[in-house]
């Protein structure tokens, strides 16, 4: 079946089976590598993309079922420079597999925004980001990452 979608403010058609995922059609369809496959059942977040501004697993995400704009880690605009940087600055990546994940997770969290109060917002984000996996940096770069992006 054609598939019609839009990521990253292009529309797409993309000819693909009724059951593929958002993920597949990500990286398999449209070349957008940025999104990772890990576990490929909702366990690790590494697959992590915005659809209508809120962070969803893309490998339980039917393609088919998609009808708001998909935002990859690609598509992330020069506003969100300062977010990438803080990752490198704070060691909040090593092998890097988890790492979009974790800033489309971070993104969606800046956005909502986080507490005044330094000690509350560290533990917002270590909540709200808990089901992205990180097998390399033991969190702290992470949390410290999103908490340095912060307005
Ligand atoms: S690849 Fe989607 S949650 Fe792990
Ligand atoms: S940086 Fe390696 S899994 Fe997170």
């Amino acid at each position: 079946m054609t598939l019609r979608i839009r990521v990253n403010a292009q529309e797409h058609d993309v000819g693909a089976p009724a059951l593929t995922s958002l993920l597949d059609v990500l990286r398999d369809h449209l070349n957008l590598t940025g999104a990772k496959k890990a576990c490929g059942r909702g366990e690790c977040g590494a697959c992590t993309v915005l659809i209508g501004g809120r962070p969803v697993l893309s490998c339980l995400t039917l393609a088919g079922r998609v009808r708001d704009e998909v935002l990859t880690v690609e598509g992330l605009g020069p506003e969100w420079a300062a977010l990438r940087e803080a990752f490198a600055e704070h060691g909040g990546f090593q092998c890097g597999y988890c790492t979009s994940g974790q800033i489309m997770r971070a993104v969606a969290l800046l956005r909502d925004g986080l507490p005044a109060d330094r000690d509350e917002a560290r533990q917002k984000i270590r909540y709200e980001m808990s089901g992205n996996v990180c097998r390399c940096t033991g969190y702290n770069g992470i949390v410290d990452a999103v908490l340095a992006a912060a307005p």
